[in-house]
């Protein structure tokens, strides 16, 4: 294409690292849809006949139709889906193919089929999370009143209902979602017609193909429209900050499937066994999602170190940005989709749950709490003298509302039987209704605005 300056052809390993076609393809209904968008508007400002701009918008149907037949050619030669694209559309109407790039150049173009591709990545992506929000909530619905310990420190802390901790899961997602929702605001104005890097002087109007692929605006500066990357970057942070929440849900998934907890089961269909062990059942796709998150921050710190030292404007370390993005999101694509498989099949174990939560003195604090406000006696000395409490029920090998009221009034004689109503864990979860707290009509209620969120 560029023969007019070289007199040989590239050498094969040039030909090799400066291909993009291999990856590119991906882009292909992108930057037929910005062909087609471009070559209508060159037609309505006289820049191409009308009659030209049929033939190379059918020559462009054809091909998409080939393309969706057989799969998009590999011709390292023609170097990427640009020029693949191109060259066939010259085959299939001749010279006037070569009127397409009129006003363009492959910097704009790749530009505008680039955030094109991101933008359909992030409604998959939208749309997945949704799903895992759904099936978040209606678990948690199940579970609202389900007791299990809370940790801290992966310490029994206070008990918490499984509802309030699936839910915790729901409100990261609802974040998660909005920052691909900004992501994709901020994505959405199209390069288009800032041709190589300094504008056109044809008489183009970049406001109506921006409209014709559904950008909300056409970008401001030619220079910053061919040469920055961030929209990509906003994709690949959404998507690591994402990706570590899911991991994290993974990972608990983990350590609820050991034997130890023994809170879950996991699914047949998201559990293998092992060829050695035949006891096992490894959360093997919980793991692949904790891994995953790993090699989707890598594909982000790819692309800020590819873009750090780059001048302005194009320069050819920029092809480098699609294979983190498409990679990222083909991981984090597959990662929603078993996190979600995971918790909508996953077997909630509510008996060992509530059993541990009962063992582990989680009703400490309502014991400290309850002296506090029956006693009026200073939470510091409340803390110590629940300690001793604690200190006692681990001697007689019993639970805290097990403790006989003689042993408990002769820790502390301010304490009476009344105490005994609030160190059970259903009691203690129950009364933990300040707002965004784990008593189950707070779950409930939150459950029931989700609901509405998701409409
Ligand atoms: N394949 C190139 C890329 O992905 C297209 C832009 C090439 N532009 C250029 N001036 N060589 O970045």
């Amino acid at each position: 294409m560029w023969g007019g300056r070289f007199a040989a052809g590239p050498a094969s390993i040039m030909r090799e690292i400066n291909a993009s076609i291999p990856f590119d393809k991906r882009l292909w209904k992108q930057d037929i849809a910005g062909s087609k968008a471009h070559v209508a508007m060159l037609a309505r400002q006289g820049i191409v006949s009308q009659a030209d701009a049929d033939a190379i918008s059918a020559g462009l149907d054809t091909i998409a139709a080939e393309y969706e037949a057989n799969g998009v050619p590999v011709n390292l030669d023609l170097e990427d889906i640009h020029m693949v694209t191109e060259s066939r559309l010259a085959e299939l109407i001749g010279p006037v193919a070569g009127r397409l790039h009129t006003a363009r150049s492959r910097n704009d173009q790749v530009a505008t089929d680039f955030r094109l591709w991101v933008r359909d990545a992030i409604d998959e992506v939208e749309a997945g999370l949704v799903g895992l929000q759904r099936a978040l909530v209606a678990r948690a619905q199940d579970h609202a009143d389900a007791v299990m310990p809370g940790f801290t420190h992966l310490q029994s802390a206070q008990p918490v209902t499984l509802g309030h901790h699936l839910m915790a899961y729901y409100e990261m997602v609802r974040r998660d979602r909005s920052r691909f929702a900004d992501a994709r605001a901020r994505l959405n104005e199209c390069p288009l017609g800032a041709a190589a890097l300094a504008g056109t002087g044809f008489p183009t109007d970049r406001h109506m193909t921006a409209a014709a692929l559904g950008f909300a605006k056409p970008t401001d500066n030619s220079l910053d429209s061919v040469s920055d990357r961030d929209f990509a970057l906003d994709y690949l942070m959404a998507a690591t900050q994402a990706s570590l929440h899911l991991s994290r849900l993974a990972e608990e998934f983990i350590i609820w499937a050991s034997q130890p907890f023994g809170f879950v089961k996991l699914p047949d269909a998201y559990s293998t066994g092992s060829s050695i062990m035949p006891q096992k059942r490894n959360p093997d796709a919980a793991e692949l999602v904790r891994g995953h998150a790993g090699r989707i921050m890598g594909c982000m710190t790819a692309l800020c170190v590819t873009m750090k030292g780059l001048p302005l404007a194009y320069s050819k370390d920029m092809q480098d940005d699609k294979p983190p993005v498409f990679e990222a999101h083909d991981l984090l694509a597959l990662s929603i989709a078993a996190m979600t498989g995971m918790v909508e099949t996953v077997t909630f174990r509510t008996d060992r749950m509530r059993g541990l939560a009962e063992s582990g003195f989680a009703t400490a604090t309502d014991l400290a709490d309850w002296l506090v406000r029956e006693g009026g006696i200073p939470f510091r000395e409340a803390h110590h003298i629940t300690g001793r409490a604690v200190a006692a029920a681990e001697e007689a090998g019993v639970s805290l509302d097990k403790l006989p009221p003689e042993k408990l009034r002769a820790i502390d004689d301010r304490i009476d039987d009344r105490v005994y109503a609030v160190l059970t864990v259903d009691a203690s979860v129950a009364s933990r209704k300040s707002h965004g707290g784990t008593a189950p009509d707070q779950v409930r209620a939150r459950i029931a605005q989700a609901m509405e969120e998701l409409g």
